[in-house]
């Protein structure tokens, strides 16, 4: 039977919103072994990763379809030697350039190459303010005085800096220590992102979930820091949803502000979501971007709110949260398309809490991202 509510509407009116972001991760190589990282379990090897020809396709395509902001990301986007030529690519197009990094592969050659190119902020992460707490997480020798002279040398170059530091049960602590830091070194903008559970994080998650405890915590050490740094330092906080009575709004809602590509091209609708399965997920090798994100079966599955199921179809924060997350879903209920699990009203609450009872015992050891050493 036709569908009564689209019937009469011409194709342009029924075409969705563009992304204003794009997430380009350009590699899944990177030299660190976080055990939070947000790429899939399943890294893909640099043999299949998008030319650079197809790259500057891409953000072509990206630019035609309404995209503001393009964030190089990895793996670490600094092990790509065609980088500036993308960065300068994005520029010519119109699009803000962002580069998400962990600075280890920074040097002033690299950022000479890239304030050339017409790179507009970096984002620069940190596992801890100390080299012990970052070594434990990242475990690269001498990562964190690598960061640090990164961070600098973007500060000379004048060029904004992000701080982004993801807190977990081990590093919690010393929230105070990172904003001195992120002082220290001339940061505009802090970023304390508690850590998220899908992909490497889940699978860490008995070792990384904070206490109730350290996590109100952190809310007093973020709230400190605001009245502390007033309008000198813009602060973004991340809690850790498990925590919530109700769900985040990922990704600003399904296929509805964001899109990702991995190295190989495949495009998404968050940096998770090849965890649901029996999907097919398109390609820019096959297909244009635009027709990927207004008629592709992944991005229009959990986009708006025809999809989902009690309660969420009859709540009044149905278009807020637009349902939370589908991949936690996943990931907690074997559903991705259940109500996510946070929230207070859903029936598989009890996942999160067994979760939560667990973080309070927590577990020592960590599986490691390793690149080419896949689970
Ligand atoms: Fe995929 Fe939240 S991470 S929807």
């Amino acid at each position: 039977m036709e569908d009564v509510t689209t019937a009469n509407v011409p194709p342009a009116l029924s075409t969705p919103a563009p992304p204003m972001s794009l997430l380009a991760e350009l590699t899944h190589r990177c030299p660190l072994q976080c055990p939070y990282c947000s790429n899939p379990l399943g890294l893909e090897p640099k043999a299949g990763e998008l030319s650079t020809d197809e790259w500057r396709r891409v953000l072509d395509e990206a630019a035609a379809l309404g995209v503001l902001q393009v964030h190089f990301s990895g793996g670490e986007p600094m092990a790509r030697k065609d980088l500036p030529d993308l960065v300068r690519h994005a520029v010519r197009k119109g699009l803000y350039t962002n580069l998400i990094t962990s600075g280890v592969l920074m040097d002033q050659t690299a950022l000479d190459q890239l304030a050339a190119a017409g790179l507009d902020h970096v984002q620069l992460s940190f596992q801890d303010v100390d080299e012990a707490g970052a070594g434990r997480i990242g475990g690269m020798n001498g990562a964190q005085a690598k960061k640090i002279e990164a961070a600098r040398l973007v500060v000379a170059e004048g060029m904004p800096l992000t701080l982004n530091f993801v807190v977990h049960r081990l590093n919690v602590a010393r929230i105070p220590q990172m904003f001195t830091l992120a002082e220290e070194l001339g940061a505009r903008r802090v970023e304390i992102a508690h850590t998220q559970y899908y992909g490497w994080g889940l699978k860490n998650r008995s070792a990384l979930l904070p206490t109730r405890a350290q996590l109100e915590q952190s809310e007093r050490d973020v709230a400190a820091a605001r009245e502390r740094f007033g309008t000198r330092m813009a602060i973004d906080f991340v809690t850790p949803d498990y925590y919530a009575d109700e769900p985040k709004p990922c990704m600003g809602g399904w296929g509805q502000r964001f899109v990702n590509i991995t190295p190989s091209g495949r495009v998404l609708p968050c940096h998770a979501a090849e965890t649901i399965p029996g999907v097919e997920f398109p390609s820019v090798r096959k297909a244009s971007l635009s027709g990927i994100w207004n008629e592709s079966d992944i991005f229009a599955m959990f986009r708006g709110t025809d999809w989902m199921p009690e309660p969420c179809r009859s709540c009044d924060r149905k278009e807020i949260d637009w349902g939370g997350c589908r991949c936690q879903a996943l990931a907690l209920t074997g559903r991705a398309d259940a109500a996510d699990p946070v929230c207070r009203r859903s029936e598989d609450r009890a996942t999160v809490d067994v979760a939560l009872a667990e973080a309070s015992v927590g577990a020592e050891d960590f599986v490691y991202r390793r690149y080419m050493r896949q689970p």
